[in-house]
């Protein structure tokens, strides 16, 4: 499956709005290989040589819709400073299972494949969540528990199987407005 530049689908599309379905465990071939490639695009998508030759945008997360499929998977890859992979996910049915009642926000906010526009702002969630999912790599049914910066990719994929974008959560009056209680993450 080819995803780029041309085949994200953007938020000029309703599609991006659509709500997302479960998949059915075990994965079908069908829905496995989706996963795979939504995977494969983030990994790929911040390797510059790979990146520019195939039309990547660079990404630390996708979910299906994004790619025109109104089901509930995702992938998550983290690197470090080197580019050395240091967290990947491919889910089917994430569920956050609990949350703190601590949020937490990007102090330089938040971005998205589908959304070519800048909205500038902060984007509360909550600081900490704990999720059970199926996981591709483990092949089995996972819990996560996530905080920080991997808490908040998370939630924003996610996010995507309501049809929700980041900049919904923007407070329209005051888009930095700065909750003393919220931890600020650089
Ligand atoms: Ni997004």
């Amino acid at each position: 499956m080819v995803i780029n530049k041309e085949t994200i689908v953007t938020d000029d599309n309703k599609l991006i709005r659509e709500k997302s379905k479960a998949v059915p465990l075990p994965l079908s071939d069908e829905h496995r290989e989706i996963l795979k490639s939504l995977y494969e695009y983030v990994y790929n998508s911040t390797i510059e040589e790979i990146a520019t030759k195939e039309g990547l945008q660079p990404a630390v997360g996708i979910a299906a819709i994004q790619i025109g499929k109104p089901l509930k998977m995702l992938a998550v890859v983290l690197k470090d400073e080197e580019g050395k992979e240091v967290c990947r996910y491919a889910l089917a049915n994430p569920k956050i299972l609990s949350h703190s009642i601590e949020n937490a926000y990007l102090k330089s906010g938040e971005g998205c494949l589908s959304v070519p526009a800048e909205h500038q702002g902060y984007v509360y969630r909550h600081a900490r969540i704990k999720i059970k999912a199926y996981d591709l790599f483990e092949d089995k049914e996972i819990i996560i528990k996530a905080k920080g910066y991997l808490a908040i990719v998370l939630q924003h994929e996610m996010d995507h199987f309501n049809g929700t974008l980041y900049y919904d959560h923007i407070n329209k009056d005051n888009p930095f407005y700065e909750d003393p209680d919220a931890i600020c993450i650089e």
